[in-house]
C-alpha cells in the first residue's frame, strides 16, 4: 500500500502532533520524525512534502536543534512553522534575531493572496503568534508574503525551490484560516491528491491482516477501552474465530462495565470471536488488602493482571500473534525518548509480551490518532457508547480510591460515579467535558442524617478539560448540576455523607487521584 506521505520534522514544539493531525484531516497521511532523523531515511520515504515544527529554542544559539542545508535541496516542498521558519531562513542565509516586540496570541496578519500558500485566504486574517525571535532578513531568493504591525516577515516564500516559511501557527485553531493554508500547502504546493481515508484504511488493514495471519491463532487482551475494542473488532472482521479475546474483570471497573463489554463481545454480541471473561475480582481484592501506597497498588494490579492473563492464555495454548491497541501518540512518544520523570507507572497491556508465548505482535492502530481510531470504530459499527467512552486508566478504580481498596469502597465509588455520569449526560455536558469521574477520598467525617450522627466517606467529583492529558483545567460545571449530583449521591449511596468538587488543575494535581 503506497500512500502519499507528508512528514513533520519535530523541533520540540508543543503543537507537533497537532500539525500531523491537521494534515491528516486534509486526507493526507502524515508522520512525525525527530530533527535527529538522518536525511537518507527521509529520502527513502519519498515524502510529497516536509513540515518543520516550532520549538522552544533560539535557532541561532549554539547547540540549538538544526538540520542540514541538504534538506532544502531535495526538490521536495518544505514548510517551516515558527522555529522551523526561522531555522529555514538562518540555514539558507537569512538573519534571525531577538524580536524588538514579542508577539503572543491572536494577531492580525496581512497576507499576499497571490501566493499559493494563501490561495482563497482573506488578505487580513487572524493568526496565532507565539515568538520571541523574528526573521529580520530573509534568505536570498525569498520574498515576503505576510506581515504584521510588529513582524516584517510573518511569512516568506521561494517559489522556485518550493520553500515556505510561516512565523505563526496555522495548525492552531486560533489561526482562523490555518486549515486552509495547510490544505493549500499539501494540495497546491506538494501536489497531494488526498488518498488517506478511514473507509479505505479499514478495508486495506483487514486485507493485510488476513495475509499476515493466514490460518494462525490470534490472542487479544481486551479491556473494553476504545483502542483495544477497535483493534479486536478489526481482527475479528479479518480472521473471525481464529481470534480469542481475553477480558479480565479485575473488580475495579466502572459500574456494569464488565457486563457491557461482555454484551458486545461475548457470545450474545455482534462478533464471531472467542471471548473469555475471567472474573478475578476477589483475587485482586485479596492482593490489595492492607495496601495503601499508590505505586505499590499500581504494581500489584499490573502484575496480577499479567498473572491472570497468562493463566487464561495457557489454557488457549500456543498462539501465533498477540494484538496490541498501541496508537500513534504512544509510538511518537516512545520514539522520541523523552527523559521525563516517572510520575506514575502506567499500567497498560503493553507489558504483556514478556509472559505469553507468541510469534509476533500485531498493532493494527499504530499509525492512528485517537480521533481516527474512533472514526474506524464507527466505520466498523461498534456502538457509540463504546467508541466515545471516557478514558479509563488500566488500574481502574484502584487509582480512584485513595488508600486501601476494599470491595465495599469499590461499590461506593461505582455507585457514586454512575450517578455523576448519568447527571452529566442528562445535562448534555458529556460531549463538552474532557474527562469526569467520581473518586473516593479516604476521609471520613461527621454528618447528620435524620437526627442521627453519621461518620461516613467523602466522595470527590472531578471534571477536567484537557487537550493532551498532560495539562488540564478543572471544568466549570453548573452549580445546579453539582447540587443534584450531591443530593443523589448522599441519598442513594450508602456510606457517603459528604460530596466535594475538586478544583485542582494539572499541574500541580494529576487527573487521577493516585
Ligand atoms: P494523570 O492521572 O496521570 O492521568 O494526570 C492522565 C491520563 O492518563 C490516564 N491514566 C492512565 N491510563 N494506564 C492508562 O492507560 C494508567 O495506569 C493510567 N493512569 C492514568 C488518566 O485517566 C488520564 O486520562
Amino acid at each position: 500500500m503506497k500512500k502519499e506521505l507528508v512528514i513533520v520534522i519535530d523541533f520540540g514544539g508543543q503543537y507537533n502532533q497537532l500539525v500531523a493531525r491537521r494534515v491528516r484531516e486534509c486526507n493526507v497521511y502524515c508522520e512525525i520524525y525527530s530533527y535527529k532523523t538522518d536525511i537518507e531515511k527521509i529520502k527513502e520515504m519519498h515524502p510529497k512534502g516536509i513540515i518543520l515544527t516550532g520549538g522552544p529554542n533560539s535557532c541561532y544559539e549554539e547547540g540549538a536543534p538544526t538540520y542540514s542545508k541538504e534538506l532544502f535541496e531535495l526538490g521536495i516542498p518544505v514548510l517551516g512553522l515558527c522555529y522551523g521558519a526561522q531555522l529555514m531562513q538562518l540555514v539558507l542565509g537569512g538573519t534571525v534575531e531577538k524580536a524588538p516586540v514579542r508577539e503572543y496570541g491572536k494577531i492580525m496578519v496581512h497576507v499576499e493572496t497571490s501566493s499559493p500558500l494563501f490561495k482563497d485566504v482573506t488578505p487580513d486574517t487572524i493568526c496565532w503568534m507565539s515568538h520571541n525571535d523574528y526573521i529580520s532578513k530573509t534568505a536570498p531568493g525569498f520574498e515576503i508574503i505576510a506581515t504584521t504591525a510588529d513582524c516584517p516577515v510573518a511569512a516568506a516564500q521561494c517559489m522556485k525551490d518550493q520553500l515556505y516559511a510561516i512565523q505563526f501557527h496555522p495548525e492552531v485553531l486560533h489561526t482562523q484560516e490555518g486549515k486552509k493554508m495547510l490544505h493549500n500547502f499539501v494540495y497546491h504546493i506538494c501536489g497531494c491528491s488526498g488518498d488517506w481515508r478511514m473507509d479505505s484504511f479499514v478495508e486495506e488493514t483487514i486485507g493485510q491482516i488476513r495475509e499476515k495471519v493466514g490460518k494462525g491463532k490470534v490472542l487479544c487482551a481486551l479491556s473494553g477501552g476504545v483502542d483495544s475494542s477497535v483493534a479486536a473488532v478489526l481482527l475479528s472482521k479479518a480472521v473471525g474465530d481464529q481470534l480469542t479475546c481475553v477480558f479480565v474483570d479485575h473488580g475495579l471497573l466502572r459500574k456494569n462495565e464488565g457486563d457491557e463489554v461482555e454484551a458486545v463481545f461475548g457470545p450474545k454480541g455482534n462478533y464471531q470471536l472467542n471471548f473469555i471473561r475471567v472474573n478475578a475480582q476477589q483475587r485482586f481484592y485479596d492482593k490489595l488488602a492492607g495496601v495503601a501506597e499508590p505505586e505499590q497498588k499500581r504494581k500489584i494490579i499490573g502484575e496480577e493482571f499479567i498473572r491472570v492473563f497468562e493463566e487464561a492464555a495457557k489454557e488457549i495454548g500456543a498462539v501465533d500473534f498477540l494484538i496490541q491497541g498501541t496508537i500513534y501518540p504512544d509510538v511518537v512518544e516512545s520514539g522520541l525518548g523523552g527523559e521525563s520523570a516517572v510520575i506514575k507507572s502506567h499500567h497498560n497491556v503493553g507489558g504483556l509480551p514478556d509472559c505469553v508465548d507468541f510469534k509476533e505482535i500485531i498493532e493494527p492502530l499504530r499509525n492512528l490518532f485517537k480521533d481516527e481510531v474512533r472514526k474506524v470504530g464507527l466505520e466498523l459499527g461498534i456502538p457509540e457508547y463504546l467508541v466515545f467512552r471516557q478514558p479509563f486508566p488500566g488500574p481502574g478504580l484502584g487509582v480512584r480510591i485513595v488508600g486501601e481498596v476494599t470491595a465495599e469502597k469499590v461499590r461506593i465509588v461505582q455507585d457514586a460515579d454512575a450517578i455523576y455520569r448519568e447527571e452529566i449526560d442528562k445535562a448534555g455536558l458529556n460531549k463538552t467535558l474532557g474527562q469526569y469521574f467520581a473518586a473516593l477520598t479516604n476521609m471520613r467525617s461527621v454528618g447528620v442524617m435524620g437526627d442521627e450522627r453519621t461518620y461516613d466517606y467523602a466522595v470527590a467529583l472531578r471534571a477536567v478539560n484537557t487537550v493532551d492529558f498532560m495539562t488540564a483545567e478543572a471544568a466549570e460545571i453548573p452549580y445546579e448540576v453539582l447540587q443534584r449530583v450531591m443530593s443523589r449521591i448522599i441519598n442513594e449511596v450508602k456510606g457517603v455523607n459528604r460530596v466535594m468538587y475538586d478544583l485542582t488543575s494539572k499541574p500541580p494535581g494529576t487527573i487521577e487521584f493516585e
